[in-house]
């Protein structure tokens, strides 16, 4: 039986298609979640939905609760996360409004409350695929049906922020291998993963990352990205919700 939650991201705080059943607030170890789980019903599938930086966008990406917002997902029964992420494109095939289904990440976060597994429970996990292969081939059928162009392959450099990366910084992520930089990917994908929670990412491009066009990097433009780029994610979740009925 699959329980599936989507975390939604910047531009992505609330859902009109979901039918809301109940609102949860859930007490973990780790402290409070982001913002309460909205339990409901999208395309006649059961889901749950957490607004990642909050309802009313207040958590920057470091202040997140990662550990919380996961604890609970797994308290509430969930099995599958669909995470929506807003980013910068690096590579040439991901400008603004693409969507892309990352298969691999790097992490360039620090100073984050990054695992369970730091007390007297040490555990290594595997992370060599830290997208699950099964949500990616959903997402990407769910994309084509609905006639939505997604990239199928992307390796998403997550780093610290609130601020932008510097056009140095963008160089070295690309050197590295990355074609697209978020800030909210890491902990997020493997703290799912010493949960055993399947993980997968919808990232939309809301801008060329610093320095590939040159030009600086325009907040007002972001902001109309994402709303074309969250209206596909949109289409793109109510589809996929049928694989799961
Ligand atoms: N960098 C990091 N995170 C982002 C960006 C970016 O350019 N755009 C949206 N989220």
């Amino acid at each position: 039986m699959n329980k599936v939650a989507f975390i939604g991201g910047t531009g992505l705080s609330s859902f009109n298609s979901l039918q809301v059943k109940a609102t949860k607030t859930i007490k973990t170890p780790y402290g409070d979640a982001s913002s309460p789980f909205i339990l409901g019903e999208l395309n006649g599938m059961d889901v749950v939905f957490l607004a990642r930086h909050g309802i009313k966008h207040t958590l920057a990406p470091h202040k997140i609760n990662y550990r919380a917002n996961l604890w609970a997902l797994k308290e509430l029964d969930v099995d599958s996360i669909i995470a929506v992420a807003a980013v910068g494109g690096i590579s040439k095939n991901l400008g603004p409004v693409s969507i892309a289904i990352p298969d691999q990440i790097i992490d360039y976060t620090y100073s984050r409350q990054h695992t369970f597994f730091d007390e007297d429970n040490i555990q290594h996990v595997d992370f060599s695929f830290p997208y699950d292969k099964s949500l990616r081939k959903y997402l990407i059928k769910s994309a084509n049906e609905v006639n939505i162009d997604v990239v199928e392959q992307a390796t998403y450099g997550a780093t610290q922020g609130p601020r932008l990366e510097t056009a140095a910084e963008i160089i070295r992520l690309r050197q590295d291998g990355c074609s697209l930089v978020g800030m909210t990917g890491m902990p997020e994908a493997s703290l799912a993963r010493e949960l055993k929670i399947n993980y997968a990412t919808c990232a939309v491009v809301a801008n060329w990352a610093a320095g590939i066009n040159s030009d600086v990097i325009n907040m007002n433009e972001i902001e109309i990205n994402l709303v074309e780029g969250m209206n596909k994610v949109r289409k793109i979740l109510v589809q996929f919700c049928n694989y799961f009925n």
